[in-house]
């Protein structure tokens, strides 16, 4: 009894964890993904990677240093400037130097569309601080060309955090082992997936997965 009601525990948290494999999702629950580090303002006025080529389904873990920073979603034709439903992880300004801030922006990728991204604080957009992930192959519309257009834009803040979760900085990787790391990566999915308050509940649920 006891242990049917964890299983049912189990296969909610699987459902919330992961909406686009429920093939996979019966037998381990995680789909095969792979889990990128983005770092905003490391290094100047830009993201790192600036170009990225990603799978849907991946994780993008966006990690913010060096005071002000964000990351928003535009169109390629208007950079600096929210799109509908774009991605926008709110503001995160307790980054100094080499230190990062103690929020990360974590977001599942869905498909494989161009995705153009930008910094929405101040001028950093259209001082060039711009990225994009599954860049258009063959196409005139590069990375490039998208910062030059940066230039002369408007900068348009999104409206509130959008296409992710944000949630403290993973603390120490001492621990590290090949069990943790995908422990590590399943946590990541169901963050990704879970809203607001759902967030402890569904790490709880995981946990309980895993002693079993
Ligand atoms: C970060 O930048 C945004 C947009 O430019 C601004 O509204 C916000 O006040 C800034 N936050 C800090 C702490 O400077
Ligand atoms: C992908 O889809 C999930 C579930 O609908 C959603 O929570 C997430 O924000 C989406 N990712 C992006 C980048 O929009």
């Amino acid at each position: 009894m006891r242990y049917q009601m964890l299983t049912t525990a189990a296969l909610a948290a699987v459902a919330l964890a992961d909406d686009s494999s429920s093939a996979s999702a019966t037998t381990t629950g995680i789909p095969a993904t792979s889990t990128y580090d983005i770092k905003v303002g490391s290094d100047n006025l830009k993201f790192d990677p600036e170009t990225l080529t990603a799978s849907p389904g991946d994780l993008l873990n966006f990690h913010f240093y060096n005071g002000n920073h964000s990351v928003a979603q535009s169109s390629y034709d208007s950079p600096c400037q929210a799109q509908d439903n774009g991605i926008f992880s709110g503001f995160f300004a307790g980054g100094s130097g080499k230190d990062e801030d103690s929020k990360v922006f974590s977001m599942r990728l869905n498909d494989t569309n161009p995705m153009w991204l930008y910094c929405a604080a101040g001028e950093h957009c259209k001082a060039g601080m711009g990225m994009v992930i599954n860049a258009p192959s063959g196409s005139d519309q590069t990375l490039s060309s998208y910062k030059d257009k940066a230039k002369s834009a408007d900068v348009k803040v999104p409206s509130s955090v959008y296409g992710g979760v944000v949630h403290d900085k993973p603390q120490g990787t001492t621990t590290a082992s090949a069990s943790s790391a995908s422990a590590t990566k399943k946590s990541g999915a169901a963050v990704v997936a879970a809203r607001g308050s759902m967030l402890g509940l569904v790490g709880g649920l995981v946990g309980v997965v895993m002693l079993l």
